[in-house]
C-alpha cells in the first residue's frame, strides 16, 4: 500500500514567537517568498502525497484562507512563469487539502488523532512544518520508499549532540541497514543519563492507521501534553517502528534564530537572494574595515 495522505499539524501555540503568534499563525510567516506551511507541503507535494489534511485552532482561521487565496493567485497565470516561484510544486499538484480543528493545544499527538476521520484505514505521512529539512531528495519521499521495503511505522531522526538530548523524542536504535534502525523504545525529552541513545526525533513521520488506537489510551506526558513519541511507544509493544537516520540538514523555524539560519541556507540556493547577501556582506566587511 502506498502512502498517499499526510497530516500536518498547524495547531501548536507558537509561544517562540510570542507576541506574533497572538494575533498571526506562526506558519505563515514568511521563509523567502512563500510561508512555512508552504515549504511543508512542497515536501509532502515531491512525495507524492495527494491528499494533505491541515490540523489547525480555531484562532488560524487565517491558515485557511490561504489556501483558499493560493489557486486565485495562480488563475490564469502560466506555471513556467517565474513570478509563480511562490507556488512551488503547488502550481501544477491536482490533489487536496482538507482543514480538522483542534479546539486545545493538547500536543502533537491529540493534534494527529484530530485526523482520524480524514485519514481512515491507511498508512499516512505526517509532516511538521517547524522542521525543514534541505536535503538533495525529499526526506518524505525517501521515507515514503522505505516503506514500501519495511512495511511499518518510520521516524526520521538525527543525531544530536548529548547535552541536547533532553530537548527531543530519542530512540533506542537497533541498526538494521546503513542508514535504517529497528526502534526498540522511545523516550520524550529525557534526562541525558536516561537517554537511550543520541538519536532524536525529527518531524517526519509514516504511521499506520493503528497509531490512533494507541494515541486514544496515551496519558499526557511531557510538558502536561499527548505526545506522539508516547503514543509510538505503547505501539511499539504490538508493532514494528523503523527509524530512518536522515541526509541533509535540519532546521528549526519555529524560533526566530533558527528562521534566521534557515532563510541563508535556503537563500544560497537561490541567486537573486545571494545577490543580495553577497552586496550586503561586501558593505559590511567594507564598514568593518574602515572601522579596524
Ligand atoms: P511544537 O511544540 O514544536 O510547536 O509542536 P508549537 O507548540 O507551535 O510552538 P512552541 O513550542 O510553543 O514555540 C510541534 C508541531 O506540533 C503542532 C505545532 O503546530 C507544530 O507544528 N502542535 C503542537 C499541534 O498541532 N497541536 C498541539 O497541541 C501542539
Amino acid at each position: 500500500m502506498t502512502i498517499r495522505k499526510a497530516v500536518i499539524p498547524c495547531a501548536g501555540l507558537g509561544t517562540r514567537f510570542l507576541p506574533f503568534t497572538k494575533v498571526m499563525p506562526k506558519e505563515l510567516v514568511p521563509l523567502l517568498d512563500k510561508p512555512l506551511i508552504h515549504h511543508a507541503i512542497d515536501e509532502a507535494i515531491a512525495s507524492d502525497i495527494d491528499e494533505i489534511v491541515l490540523v489547525t485552532s480555531p484562532e488560524k482561521e487565517a491558515l485557511r484562507r490561504y489556501f483558499e487565496e493560493l489557486p486565485k493567485g495562480l488563475e490564469g497565470r502560466s506555471t513556467d512563469n517565474p513570478d509563480l516561484a511562490f507556488a512551488g510544486e503547488y502550481s501544477s499538484w491536482g490533489g487536496t487539502i482538507s482543514f480538522v480543528e483542534q479546539r486545545e493545544p493538547n500536543g502533537l499527538g491529540h493534534a494527529v488523532l484530530m485526523a482520524e476521520e480524514a485519514i481512515g484505514l491507511e498508512p499516512f505521512a505526517v509532516l511538521l512544518p517547524d522542521d525543514l529539512i534541505l536535503s538533495t531528495s525529499p526526506t518524505l519521499k525517501v521515507m515514503v520508499e522505505l516503506f514500501e521495503v519495511y512495511k511499518s511505522g518510520l521516524i526520521a531522526v538525527e543525531k544530536v549532540s548529548w547535552e541536547k538530548v533532553g530537548n527531543y523524542g530519542i530512540i533506542d536504535p537497533e541498526p538494521v541497514d546503513e542508514k535504517v534502525y529497528r526502534v526498540n523504545g522511545v523516550v520524550e525529552k529525557p534526562v541525558e543519563a536516561q537517554a537511550p541513545s543520541d538519536l532524536a526525533i525529527v518531524g517526519r513521520y509514516i504511521m499506520p492507521p493503528e497509531i490512533f488506537r494507541f494515541l486514544e489510551k496515551t496519558r499526557p506526558g511531557a510538558r502536561g501534553e499527548i505526545q506522539l513519541t508516547d503514543g509510538i511507544g505503547l505501539m511499539l509493544e504490538q508493532f514494528s517502528v523503523f527509524a530512518y537516520r536522515f541526509d541533509g540538514i535540519r532546521h528549526d523555524i519555529g524560533n526566530p534564530i533558527g528562521l534566521f539560519g534557515a532563510s541563508l541556507a535556503l537563500a544560497d540556493r537561490r541567486q537573486i537572494y545571494m545577490d543580495v547577501l553577497n552586496s550586503f556582506l561586501d558593505e559590511f566587511s567594507a564598514k568593518r574595515g574602515m572601522s579596524s
